[in-house]
């Protein structure tokens, strides 16, 4: 090289633009996909070459550009060949959001794999867990807020210690970006775009009781007798995986449940609903009709060879249905028309991650191949459908209990997910552990969730592994019969976790503590029917109260439930109360006799201004009609409070034509006393319109 041309190109290499975003040689691609969202490409090749997204409900249209008013905009790079994608937040901006995932419910300085993994006894530390969300939360120090999807279902690291980073495995993906007024719009926002979750029957509502596994079917029946001989409320028993004959999905043992559909129905007798577990791998065995008509339509994820590919879960070799296939959805969704004839109510699909023992990754090889449908992309690797694998499985699960039972909800519970699940299936931060520590994070991971679309989700109430002592247990149950979904469950082996387990002094604090949620059962309904309409969560942070407000920010201790009551726990053995209240008068309520008393329930505060519907205390969600509602007032400055209830039958589709309710109650205190006003704002409701007994919130202290 001459040295003209030499100085030539050390000029060119000084002034050539060294942030990996300017190296992009074409132009970002910007386009709004709604009022408040954009969508950005790194480039017009990235836009062409994008693949279809699997977490949105429909391929968004482009609506033109973002108005010169939108200031968020990402900068997309390539990080040793690996897309990445960053957006600076201004200081003081907080984080929430990305899923399932452990640790504090403000998530800056964090960092999260999404990437769908069975995390047995996960902890604090934990990347990965069960579900993947890549998708981040953020609000502004005056409260204005904003959301970013990272549109790749492929592993995906989200790391928040320097604003927000995605780097993803395989090609480049779009963002989207949304913006709004406060947190709750973007929640909406995101709901709007990636689906909300159907209305559940009311009894998922209700306190469910699971351990892997009650057999045989005398244990069941005992377990059913305890709760109503002891006056606990409950409204489901789980049946785990030793149910199933050699753990062949869609079979009976019959030695240990001969008959099971007769128990299915003495169980329904006594109010009692059932939910049936079903995993994913399938047993290979010539002879088994779900492996024969498996076979028969070709439903196998295969290998890289293109043979079926064969993983070790609990029945031993086992083949995995590729739920990318909507011949294969129809196919394993027609398996439950004779499974849920037996009587069962609802659907526990676990391990979907998919789990496979024996391998280092846990899971399938990443080179497995899906031979999805054009819809979602057609044939590809395990690498792009792994993180939708457990999704899609909810899916064909929860559209084959539609079609078997078209008048009722169906009711799915899944252990993987992914953002955009919710429409499919609620779910359960998986196998977690008796400590104080794993309490504690129930309430964030639920919040969590409930920021990343999910309003139905729970833990193992009491931890899956290890044993822990009373004193835990009656914590964990009062802040569990407050979460969205409360089930009780434990794993093999383990001691006995039902609420009586632990003697009778646990005993009381557990009936009290379900004995609560029956009362709220109204209130929980109706936010849930809000959920489903809005994605708005059942559970939401503190923050949500006032969003502009510091002092909210990383309040992981405490609650709310909808917007009226705010729920304070002690989640560690000593520790007090936590006494960070948004503004207003909050006042301290009771819901049954001797709540207020009991220092292991978490201190319920009721908003000013706010008008709780509440139920009587029952043993089971449809023990009778709701014929009164006692309304808890607590009247702001001026006298007034307001608040709704929704009714409807509790299961079936009656309310998508209208055949619901949603009433609105005014209070006023004047000289007369307190004065209620109920309108029906919403719906033709035919049916019984419960009588209101007001009570001022003070009084309910004195319960
Ligand atoms: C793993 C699940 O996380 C757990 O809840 C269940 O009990 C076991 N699988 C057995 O099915």
């Amino acid at each position: 090289m001459s040295r003209t041309v030499r100085l030539l190109v050390l000029i060119l290499l000084l002034c050539a633009p060294w942030t990996p975003a300017l190296a992009q040689s074409e132009a970002v691609v910007e386009e709004m996909i709604g009022p408040d969202a954009v969508r950005f490409f790194a480039s017009a090749t990235a836009k062409e070459r994008a693949r279809p997204s699997l977490c949105l409900v429909e391929q968004p249209e482009a609506l033109g550009s973002p108005p010169p008013s939108w200031t968020l905009r990402p900068e997309f790079a390539r990080i040793q060949g690996r897309p990445s994608v960053t957006l600076m937040v201004p200081e003081g901006t907080d984080l929430y959001g990305t899923g399932e995932v452990p640790g504090p419910l403000r998530r800056n300085g964090t960092r999260t794999v999404a990437w769908n993994t069975d995390a047995y006894a996960w902890g604090a530390g934990s990347l990965s867990l069960y579900q993947s969300h890549p998708w981040v939360l953020g609000v502004r120090p005056d409260g204005t807020s904003f959301g970013v999807i990272a549109d790749t279902p492929q592993r995906c690291l989200i790391d928040l210690r320097q604003g927000i980073r995605f780097e993803a495995s395989g090609p480049e993906f779009p963002v989207i970006i949304m913006e709004g007024p406060d947190p709750q719009s973007v929640v909406r926002t995101l709901a709007r775009l990636t689906g909300t979750m159907p209305l559940p029957p009311r009894w998922a509502l209700g306190y469910h009781q699971c351990r892997y596994s009650y057999t045989p079917d005398d244990r069941v029946r005992e377990i059913a007798r305890e709760f109503r001989d002891r006056d606990i409320p409950c409204d489901v028993i789980w049946f785990d995986i030793d149910y199933m004959d050699g753990f062949r999905c869609f079979t009976v043992n019959t030695w240990d449940f001969p008959d099971m559909r007769g128990l299915i129905g003495e169980l329904d007798d006594q109010g009692f609903q059932t939910v049936a577990i079903i995993d994913p791998g399938i047993k290979v065995d010539p002879g088994y009709h779900v492996y024969d008509t498996g076979q028969a339509i070709d439903a196998w994820v295969r290998t890289a060879a293109g043979r079926p590919y064969v993983g070790d879960v609990w029945p031993g070799d086992c083949v995995f249905p590729d739920f990318t296939r909507q011949d294969v959805r129809a196919w394993w969704g027609g398996l439950y028309a004779q499974f849920l004839d037996l009587g069962f109510d609802g659907v526990w699909n676990d391990m979907n991650e998919p789990a496979v023992f024996n391998t280092d990754a846990k899971t399938m090889p990443l080179d497995n191949v899906h031979r999805a449908d054009a819809d979602l992309g057609g044939l590809d690797t395990h690498a792009r459908y792994h993180n939708v694998y457990g999704m899609l499985m909810a899916r064909g699960t929860w559209e084959g209990c539609l079609k078997a039972r078209p008048r009722r909800r169906p009711f799915v519970l899944t252990r993987a997910n992914h953002l955009g699940g919710q429409r499919w299936a609620a779910t359960w931060t998986g196998d977690n552990v008796a400590t104080w520590q794993h309490l504690d994070m129930s309430i964030s991971g639920v919040l969590n969730l409930g920021l990343s679309g999910q309003p139905l989700a729970g833990p193992d109430i009491g931890g899956f592994a290890g044993a822990g002592d009373g004193r835990m247990f009656a914590r964990w149950m009062g802040v569990g019969a407050l979460l969205p979904f409360s089930r009780g469950h434990t794993g093999k082996g383990n001691v006995d976790k039902e609420p009586w387990a632990f003697g009778p002094e646990v005993e009381a604090t557990c009936r009290l503590a379900l004995q609560r949620r029956y009362r709220l059962l109204p209130y929980l309904y109706t936010l849930m029917r809000e959920a489903s309409e809005t994605g708005l969560p059942l559970v939401r942070p503190l923050f949500f109260a006032d969003p502009a407000d510091p002092r909210l920010r990383d309040q992981d201790d405490a609650f709310l439930l909808g917007d009226d009551l705010l729920v304070a726990c002690r989640t560690k053995p000593d520790g007090p109360f936590p006494d960070v209240f948004p503004a207003g008068n909050w006042v301290r309520i009771g819901l049954v006799d001797g709540d207020l008393d009991d220092p292991d329930l978490p201190a319920l505060y009721l908003r000013e201004g706010a008008v709780l519907p509440l139920g009587p205390v029952v043993e089971f969600s449809g023990e009778r009609d709701l014929t009164e509602v006692e309304l808890l007032v607590n009247p702001d400055d001026r006298g007034t409070a307001e608040g709704v209830l929704y009714l409807d039958e509790g299961d079936g589709f009656g309310y998508r034509t209208g055949e619901f309710g949603l009433l609105r109650y005014r209070a006023v205190l004047g000289a007369g006393g307190l004065e209620i006003e109920a309108r029906m704002k919403e719906g033709a409701w035919s049916g019984i319109v419960p009588e209101v007994i007001p009570v001022m919130a003070e009084e309910s202290m004195t319960r």
